[in-house]
């Protein structure tokens, strides 16, 4: 893919449904009682790695004329007769363990060859606890067997924040007998505890600690998945760039566990202004409009990186444009993503011609730096095909983004949508 300078970002657009809540629709509405409805589902490969596994375990799936995802669910799973193919996604592969848990048959589940780097023991772990058996490849790697069965209830306080080990936590505490707790170091997105409430689940929550009594039965729902707020943060962190931006996003998702971009964009001087907030089972949706405002900087650490680890490539690709430039800290995680996260947007950025400092838990991005078009890797991750796809429209001349189809990950029309609000 070539991106050649814009000289502005300017329109009003819809994304595809948000990635990580389309997975929980898609696992629970597997289980739930009757038919589960579901539009402006993602269009990422992800998500259709989820509705691939649960159709492997016995649900009908079926995509309507007009665009709705219906999901039959069963009372429980049926034993697949082969590995499940959770493809690239790890939100796929570590849910579905807690889910696969708690059932009485043996299943593997395996990935592409970035999945198969990714670390699983952080699943493996509560999951045993809670009485299913499970091996993995070296090192806790995939592929992964699961033999599940009866679960009792834990109380687990997970080492690192992460949702998708708090989920399938809470996944297997469904299923278990009695009353599984699962505490997490920061605060975690918690669309698995908002969606689990929509399938009709009790559970409680104290700060960082979730509860959920085994035992109770999901109920299919009807929803609209609001659009991606990670996906959103490509244009918005574009629009940022230029002074003349003006860019509406609608029908975005505005949850509180995810909308950490806004603080942050706003912090670093963009003006942001959110209309039209509604509520849909348990998620914020909204209507977000950015405007360019001088860009200055900002240290994003704590539990603020926790919150934003998806959108932390993108903003240090775009933090060579501003005054002070970006400090990221406490962002580890990023080491074990689809790709090592630090290392690719380090090298990527010096290779547009820019400095930066990587460190073992993030990076330091100085300000006020020109980049120029160069040749971008993306080492087939989506997000940082993307992120620089963003940087590139600021660069002086063409880049080159190798492996740009990543993007179909989370986000196949990212290219298109793209060229419908750049000015050239
Ligand atoms: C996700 C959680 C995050 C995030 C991933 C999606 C989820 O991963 O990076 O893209 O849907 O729960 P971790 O749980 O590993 O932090």
């Amino acid at each position: 893919m070539i991106i050649r300078p814009a000289k502005n970002i300017l329109g009003a657009i819809r994304l595809p449904g948000d990635k990580s809540i389309s997975h929980r629709y898609a696992m629970l509405g597997g289980l739930a009682e009757g038919v589960t409805r579901l539009s402006n589902f993602s269009t990422g490969a992800d998500c259709a790695s989820t509705l691939s596994c649960i159709q492997q375990l016995g649900c009908t799936v079926r995509k309507t004329a007009d665009g709705m995802t219906e999901i039959e669910g069963r009372s429980e799973f049926a034993p697949p007769a082969e590995s499940l193919d959770c493809g690239n996604s790890g939100s796929t592969m570590r849910m579905m363990c807690g889910l696969l848990a708690g059932h009485d048959f043996e299943c593997s589940l395996h990935g592409d060859e970035s999945l198969s780097r990714r670390p699983m023991a952080r699943v493996m772990v509560p999951l045993r606890q809670m009485g299913a058996e499970i091996s993995a490849g070296m090192g806790d790697r995939p592929p992964l067997r699961v033999r599940g069965g009866r679960l009792h209830a834990i109380d687990y306080t997970t080492p690192v924040a992460s949702a998708q080990v708090k989920s399938a936590v809470l996944f297997g505490g469904l299923l278990a007998e009695g009353e599984t707790a699962v505490e997490e170091p920061f605060r975690t997105r918690d669309h698995s505890e908002q969606a689990l409430r929509a399938f009709g689940v009790e559970l409680a929550r104290q700060r960082n600690r979730v509860t959920i009594r085994g035992g109770q039965k999901l109920k299919a729902i009807e929803a609209y998945v609001p659009g991606d707020i990670s996906s959103a943060a490509f244009f918005l962190c574009a629009a940022a760039l230029f002074p003349d931006s003006n860019l509406v996003i609608e029908n975005l998702l505005h949850n509180p566990t995810r909308a950490s971009l806004l603080d942050v964009m706003t912090a670093l001087g963009a003006r942001i202004s959110v209309i039209n907030l509604e509520e849909h089972h348990g998620e914020l949706v909204g209507t977000v409009k950015l405007e360019h405002g001088p860009l200055k900087g900002t240290t994003i650490a704590g539990g603020q990186s926790v919150a934003l680890i998806d959108e932390l490539p993108v903003l240090a690709a775009i933090a060579p444009f501003t005054a002070q430039g970006v400090e990221i800290r406490d962002a580890k995680e990023l080491r074990v993503k689809e790709s090592d996260r630090i290392a690719a947007v380090a090298r990527n950025l010096r290779a547009m011609g820019a400095e930066c400092e990587e460190r073992e838990d993030g990076l330091r991005v100085p300000g006020n730096q020109k980049l120029h078009g160069a040749e971008i890797d993306s080492t087939g991750d989506h997000r940082i095909a993307m992120a620089f796809s963003v940087a590139a429209l600021r660069a002086e001349g063409e880049s080159v983004i190798h492996g740009a189809d990543a993007a179909r990950i989370s986000f196949p029309e990212f290219f298109n949508v793209l060229e419908s609000v750049v000015e050239r």
